[in-house]
């Protein structure tokens, strides 16, 4: 556990896993990163066929080369993002520090103590029978729930995270800076790891009745 954590319980990880994107200074301990790493092995997936590759990044040299795919990655996110209309003051302000804090991300990844890259393998998902084919879900979905997994386990050590994706823009250039075959996987996320400079906390979201129906869609009552 890291020096400035206090043991925390399941729900509580949960509820304050947010992207953190600000690091201090402070070492990760490998130790750590390995438990969360068999923490995010420990995940559901189809069939459990544990699609995912880790890499982890320590040193200075790839930091600074998969930081650099990063930052072009998110240039060009960034200037292609249409003009947002907001509701009001509060929701542009919360969508002025999210733009702030990932431009910051994008300016600092290699600042990062740690960045673990998830990998997903390209390989034939699904079935078919005497019908046609058979979509079972995506394979990504046996991913993601490796990369929530690590976060969370993360969190719990007191270690701040922030699930990416946007590296894939240049996705081809960082699989190369890895040594990945290009032909073999794809980027699934991207998570920079370090102690967070700013506080654990609830992030704010909409509170989940509003996103809840009963026994069908629309119907907005719980039973008795
Ligand atoms: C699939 C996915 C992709 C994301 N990609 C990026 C990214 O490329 N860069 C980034 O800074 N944040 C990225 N995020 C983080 C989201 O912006 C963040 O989860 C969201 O704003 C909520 O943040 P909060 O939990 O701190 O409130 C991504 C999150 C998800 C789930």
């Amino acid at each position: 556990m890291n020096a400035r954590a206090a043991p925390i319980g399941a729900v509580e990880a949960i509820m304050t896993t947010r992207a953190m994107r600000r690091f201090t200074d402070d070492p990760v301990d490998l130790e750590v990163v390995r438990t969360c790493l068999a923490a995010a092995q420990q995940a559901p997936s189809g069939g459990n066929v544990q699609p995912q590759q880790y890499v982890v990044l320590t040193d200075d040299e790839p930091k600074g080369r998969i930081a650099d795919i990063y930052r072009r990655s998110f240039d060009r996110y960034e200037a292609s993002l249409p003009v947002r209309e907001f509701r009001d003051e509060s929701q542009r302000a919360a969508w002025e520090r999210t733009s702030a804090a990932s431009r910051h991300l994008a300016d600092h990844l290699a600042a990062a103590p740690v960045i673990v890259v998830f990998l997903q393998p390209l390989m034939p998902w699904g079935g078919r029978d005497d019908e046609g084919e058979l979509d079972i879900g995506r394979l990504d979905a046996s991913v993601y729930p490796a990369v929530q997994n690590f976060c969370v386990a993360a969190r719990a050590h007191g270690l701040g995270t922030a699930l990416t994706t946007v590296i894939r823009v240049h996705s081809a250039e960082a699989l190369e800076v890895l040594g990945v075959p290009v032909d073999r996987f794809e980027i699934a996320a991207l998570v920079p790891v370090g102690v967070p400079s700013g506080r654990f906390g609830v992030a704010p979201r909409r509170p989940a009745g509003k996103a809840t129906h009963w026994n069908t869609y629309g119907n907005r009552e719980p039973p008795n």
